[in-house]
């Protein structure tokens, strides 16, 4: 199998009865671009059973790190939900994905725009020292139904800020907005309407949403995605690429039915 390499299990967070996240050993040789995703699984009756997943660690981190959903009868979530310290992991050599910083033309504010697992992606970003360098601000938004589905919360609040790499940077720059829709919280509402009503901005003592400043990267659900990229286009915003780079980019978080 010389497209997949085997990494270790090196430690497993659950966070619900529906969300867990791991790390693994990461092969000196697996290069990635900060933003994108790699397909991981495990084998199954003797063949490797592989979905795409978004890494969240930055690749100049040692280890790999994956935030999951668990479905009870999910072909492979089933199974990887169960995963333990010292199990192997199958993780694909090559990475790709559209949620990269080349796809976007240069701007004063990159809003990073994630539903439940679809913060992965933007874990590794704000990690990245490249994107300080690129943008005035960063302003990180995670939206879910509940308050537990808020992985990585303290992480973006209270240790990152700390860190010995990024620290400065993510204190200068880095606005962090967590918002729910089921329950009372810091932050309540839908990233669109809170988007389009320039709340999160208001927030931020940010202007507007307008093309000539800011940048969009977008990871969710299709549903969100659809609404999402309506409200930008409407507002004049174009989907970029590496061959074309844009306002916006997007990407489907990975939802195993
Ligand atoms: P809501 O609770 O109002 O549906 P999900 O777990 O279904 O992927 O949802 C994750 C978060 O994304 C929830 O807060 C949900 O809000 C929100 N969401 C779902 N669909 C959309 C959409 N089309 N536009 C904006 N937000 C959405």
């Amino acid at each position: 199998m010389s497209n997949l390499n085997s990494e270790r299990v090196l430690d497993v967070r659950h966070y619900t009865d529906r969300l867990f996240s791991f790390k693994t050993t990461r092969d000196p040789s697996f290069r990635f671009v900060n933003g994108q995703f790699t397909m991981i699984g495990l084998e199954i009756d003797g063949r490797p059973l592989l979905r795409a997943y978004s890494i969240v660690s930055s690749n100049y981190e040692d280890n790999l790190e994956f935030f999951s959903i668990k479905v009870p009868d999910g072909p492979l979530t089933k199974h990887l939900q169960n995963i333990k310290v010292g199990d192997r992991i199958l993780v694909g050599r090559k990475p790709v994905g559209t949620l990269v910083q080349d796809a976007l033309l240069p701007g004063k504010n990159l809003y990073l725009c994630g539903t439940g697992t679809g913060l992965a992606p933007f874990i590794s970003v704000v990690k990245d020292p490249e994107v300080y360098d690129r943008f005035d601000n960063i302003v990180l938004i995670h939206g879910t139904r509940f308050i537990a589905e808020q992985a990585y919360g303290d992480y973006v609040s209270k240790e990152l800020p700390d860190d010995e790499l990024i620290g400065e940077l993510v204190r200068a720059k880095l606005k962090y907005y967590p918002t729910v829709t089921r329950e009372p919280y810091v932050h309540n509402g839908r990233i669109t309407e809170l988007l389009d009503t320039g709340r999160i901005q208001a927030e931020f003592g940010l202007p507007p949403l307008d093309k000539a400043n800011d940048r969009v990267m977008i990871c969710g659900s299709p549903a969100f995605l659809k609404d999402m990229v309506d409200m930008l286009v409407a507002r004049g915003f174009e989907e970029g690429a590496i061959s074309g780079p844009g306002h916006f980019v997007i990407e489907k978080a990975f939802v195993e039915k």
